[in-house]
């Protein structure tokens, strides 16, 4: 009942959108340094993937977890907007210019096409939707799913690099200016801190761009022998 109540309120949709964007954030970190993988070779890549897959009833609680809280950050989202542009048109149409950021603006475009982004990637990676490519369906020297060579197949294409490097680039821009809102929603709401916040969430989404982004990147620049 109280919890139903809270969801109910505008500051508890806030609450409950700045909970489920700490928890994909640190999924986000934790891929990120698992994808780092690559760089240590393909026995690494493929023993942490197969370590992830191994387990289906541990990969599927995971999955349906993580489309939990996808889905409850989305639903917050789009209840929080619906509810401020009916409260207040004409001055959500004033403080679109003043003083908000090009990243706050954008929030829910640069959402909308990181939704769209890794939908795309699961397709591509998880589902592996690509006709004429062995590469993504080979195996290794021991049997399991050659993740290692799919990954580095895949980045050999220009047009798949850039899409990844866009995808993680607006994903970095979602962030910064959701780090931001997540800092004040769950309490650090001091306007002396502002600057400093708006800091560390900009060093924040800029490392997880050139994390992300690293290895694509990497790959198709053939910065190591893979
Ligand atoms: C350059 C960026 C990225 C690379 C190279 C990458 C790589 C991969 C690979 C190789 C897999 C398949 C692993 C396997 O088959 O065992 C995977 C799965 C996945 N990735 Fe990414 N990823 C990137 C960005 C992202 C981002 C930005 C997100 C979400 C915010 C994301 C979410 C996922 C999810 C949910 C899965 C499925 C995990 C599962 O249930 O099997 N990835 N990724």
């Amino acid at each position: 009942m109280i919890l139903k109540r809270l969801f109910q309120s505008t500051i508890g949709k806030k609450i409950l959108m700045a909970f489920t964007g700490v928890l994909l954030f640190g999924f986000v970190i934790i891929h990120m340094l698992g994808n780092w993988q690559v760089f240590a070779g393909a026995e690494a890549l493929n023993d942490y993937a197969q370590l992830i897959q191994s387990k289906a009833f541990v990969l599927w609680g995971f999955r349906l977890g993580l489309l939990a809280v996808v889905a409850l950050h989305l639903w917050a989202a789009i209840t929080l907007t619906i509810a401020n542009r009916a409260a207040a048109p004409e001055k959500y149409a004033e403080s679109k210019t003043l003083g908000t950021t090009w990243a706050s603006r954008s929030m829910t475009l640069s959402g909308c096409i990181v939704l769209g982004f890794i939908i795309f990637h699961l397709l591509h990676f998880t589902v592996r939707t690509v006709p004429g490519t062995p590469e993504y369906f080979q195996q290794d020297l021991k049997g399991r799913h050659d993740v290692y060579a799919m990954v580095v197949h895949a980045f050999q294409n220009p047009w798949l690099v850039g899409i990844y490097v866009v995808g993680v680039g607006l994903l970095s821009l979602h962030l910064s200016h959701g780090l931001q809102s997540m800092f004040r929603s769950l309490g650090w709401s001091d306007k002396r801190y502002l600057p400093l916040q708006m800091n560390l969430a900009r060093i924040f989404a800029g490392l997880i761009f050139v994390g992300m982004s690293g290895v694509p990147l990497a790959i198709f620049f053939q910065l190591k022998d893979f």
